[in-house]
């Protein structure tokens, strides 16, 4: 029997190479680390959890495809579950802060893996900012609306690139390809973005100044 992700889901395993030895953080329900054992032929997975709900109803799912020999369920924050064969990191459908958090705190334990995908759910444009100071480059990008949200997934590979501002806020692989979900997603920004600077009161300088910025930004991109 195969496993059925959500539209989030599957973009977040489009980026997923096979043969890879996965740690899944933040696993939840272990659905995604299901669908890549089952479709990505991967070397190694760990579905990883900081609290013990999200596991037992991730080792009830693994259980139900048979696939206990195949996925190992560890609890702990973060990365520190990880071990030291692993080269793929996927965290999805968290904060981006958290991301960092975990990322920038734990960066001694993944010196071997080459590969971070995340799809976090707010803070994208600093997520793209810190993973590329901890030495990676952006090297794929996507956008996936699921529930009328519109979400990121981004692949960061190993290695240095040149960004500007522009590339962290709206994504460097985003503006160059320009869907059409990407257009919907910096009108809504836009829309949003006037909306505040319209609310904020003029001592607020900084901000101010930011939104201008930012909104001179996405014109630049529409
Ligand atoms: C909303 S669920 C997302 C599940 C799945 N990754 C997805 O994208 O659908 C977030 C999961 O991340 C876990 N989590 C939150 N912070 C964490 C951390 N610092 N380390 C490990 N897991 C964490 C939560 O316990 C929860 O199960």
């Amino acid at each position: 029997m195969k496993v059925k992700l959500n539209d989030r889901l599957l973009a977040v395993s489009n980026f997923v190479e096979e043969e890879k030895a996965i740690i899944d953080v933040g696993c939840d329900h272990a659905l995604l680390s299901i669908y890549l054992v089952q479709n990505k032929k991967p070397k190694k997975v760990i579905a990883s959890d900081i609290k013990e709900g999200p596991l037992v109803h991730a080792k009830e799912n693994i259980k139900k495809y048979q696939l206990e020999n195949q996925i190992s369920v560890k609890l702990g924050p973060g990365i520190e579950t990880i071990e030291d064969d692993i080269d793929t990191i996927v965290i999805s459908g968290m904060g981006g802060l958290n991301m960092i958090g975990i990322l920038k705190y734990q960066k001694d334990l993944y010196r071997n893996v080459n590969t971070i995908i995340l799809s976090p759910n707010s803070d994208t444009s600093q997520v793209r900012k810190e993973i590329c100071k901890l030495g990676f480059y952006i090297e794929k990008e996507a956008l996936v609306k699921e529930k009328h949200i519109i979400y990121p997934v981004i692949r960061f590979q190993r290695g240095k690139r040149k960004y500007h501002e522009s590339d962290y806020l709206y994504g460097p692989i985003l503006q160059a390809n320009k869907d059409s979900l990407f257009l919907e997603y910096l009108n809504l920004e836009k829309v949003k973005k006037e909306k505040l600077l319209s609310l904020l009161p003029k001592k607020y300088f900084h901000k101010r100044k930011q939104l201008k910025k930012e909104l001179k930004m996405i014109s630049h991109c529409l």
